[in-house]
């Protein structure tokens, strides 16, 4: 399957992490398909991306993160593309830094929770059929090192957000250990910025998304973790040398 007639959905394409995801991706030709339940954030996003590649992508307007809105979204991708070949997963936030979890309500936490684990989960249930059965398909999930240890005082939610992320990728990779699909994720255990807000040992997201794109393009490892500790380890994976990874 050629390039161009790859179809990739870029779920939380609209964000930090997701525009330097999808900007890789146009750049190399394939198509992109972005939902976000901004549309604002979608017209960024098309000003972002490379004028030559921004008939190839697609912007969808919905929320991926109730069963109605990601079933809704799926009937409208289908519509528009006709098919998805591969999907990278990189919902969520930035940031979080509400106080320790005295301070906190459980409404802080069920937002928490929404945005980063239940999204992850109701989208992959929603997508995850239209790719499950190809060896030529790919689900790539991008979470976060936050889910291991407390990053500073006051983060603890982000913790147990991105904790549960970690977790459910645990349990596919178990779950599933035969599924045609190549199904990988990148764990990135520093910050990722737009270069006009890197910060020392930050990933630039344009840097980030075309490792991501590498790994996608090549679609050759499956049940895999990427390891990405700072800006040199994404030329690890760049240049195939996945001295970071670990198969499981
Ligand atoms: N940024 C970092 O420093 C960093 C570091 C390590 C790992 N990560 C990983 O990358 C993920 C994304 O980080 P980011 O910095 O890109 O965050 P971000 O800029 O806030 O973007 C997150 C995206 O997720 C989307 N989203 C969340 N819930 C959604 C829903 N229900 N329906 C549709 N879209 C939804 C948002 O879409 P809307 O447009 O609809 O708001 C947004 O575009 C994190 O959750 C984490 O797993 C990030």
């Amino acid at each position: 399957m050629s390039k161009s007639e790859r179809v990739v959905l870029a779920l939380g394409g609209a964000g930090t992490v997701g525009s330097g995801i999808v900007k890789a991706f146009l750049d190399r030709g394939f198509k992109v398909v972005v939902i976000s339940r901004d549309s604002s954030r979608l017209e960024k996003l098309k000003d972002f991306v490379s004028p030559s590649s921004r008939e190839n992508l697609i912007t969808v307007v919905g929320n991926v993160g109730s069963e109605e809105g990601a079933e809704e979204a799926k009937q409208a991708v289908l519509k528009a593309v006709g098919k998805v070949t591969d999907i990278v997963s990189s919902l969520g936030f930035s940031w979080w830094q509400g106080g320790p979890p005295h301070t906190q309500t459980v409404k802080e936490l069920h937002w928490v929770l929404e945005t980063l684990i239940l999204s992850t989960f109701v989208s992959w249930k929603a997508f995850f059929p239209l790719v499950r059965e190809d060896p030529n398909c790919t689900y790539t999930f991008i979470t976060g090192g936050a889910g291991e240890k407390l990053l500073m005082p006051g983060t603890g939610f982000l913790t147990v957000g991105a904790a549960s992320a970690l977790a459910f990728c645990q349990v596919l990779r178990e779950e599933y250990p035969d599924v045609p699909c190549k199904l990988n994720q990148v764990k990135i255990n520093t910050g990722v910025a737009t270069p006009d807000r890197l910060a020392p040992g930050y990933l630039n997201h344009l840097d980030l998304g075309e490792a991501v794109a590498t790994l996608v393009e090549r679609k050759n490892t499956s049940h895999t973790v990427f390891n990405v500790n700072c800006p040199a380890d994404l030329k690890t994976i760049l240049l195939e040398n996945n001295i970071m990874s670990e198969r499981i």
